[in-house]
């Protein structure tokens, strides 16, 4: 059976509808490619509560096996997703953030700018993702062909 993933779009541009999102369905896509199942998609405004609220939801209510968020990552004021994403994590994959860092840098250095998180809750791996499409794309593809394997161990299925 397919993984089941949750894709959040974190933006207060385009919650308001200010702002087309095209992040939200580029990582979809890409999740859909590599066989995920997309059951929940979201966006919420740049706010740590309502964040945190749905990542909650993905992995206690729909018990989505992944969620990946998009967004807010950043310095500016109001990029709080990695906090956020912090308040709902039982363990952190430090690695998963370094592995998406290391290839970020060989695309361009602003890649240190991204704050992003990984962990899991419960039985959801949850991974933070950068806000432009461009970004999105680039951080989830360095790591998507490992999540799997995550997943695996994760459902207890071991090596
Ligand atoms: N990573 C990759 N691979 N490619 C990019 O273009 N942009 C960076 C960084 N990571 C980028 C990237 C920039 S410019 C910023 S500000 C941070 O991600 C945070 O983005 P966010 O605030 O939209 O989450």
């Amino acid at each position: 059976m397919a993984y089941q993933a949750a894709v959040i779009t974190v933006s207060d541009a385009c919650s308001a509808g200010a702002r087309t999102d095209t992040s939200g369905p580029a990582v979809c896509a890409l999740l859909r490619e590599a066989g995920y199942e997309v059951i929940y998609t979201a966006t919420v405004p740049d706010e740590r509560g309502l964040i945190a609220r749905e990542l909650r939801q993905c992995a206690d209510g729909l018990r989505c096996d992944l969620t990946v968020t998009t967004g807010g990552t950043g310095l500016s004021p109001r990029d709080v997703t990695p906090e956020a994403t912090r308040d709902v994590l039982e363990r952190e994959i430090p690695a998963v953030a370094q592995a998406m860092l290391f290839e970020s840098l060989k695309v361009t250095p602003r890649a240190m700018l991204s704050r992003a998180v990984a962990g899991t809750r419960g039985s959801c791996l949850i991974v933070n993702l950068p806000g432009s499409e461009k970004a999105a794309r680039e951080n989830l593809g360095a790591v998507l062909p490992t999540l799997a394997h995550g997943l695996k161990m994760l459902h207890g299925g071991g090596h």
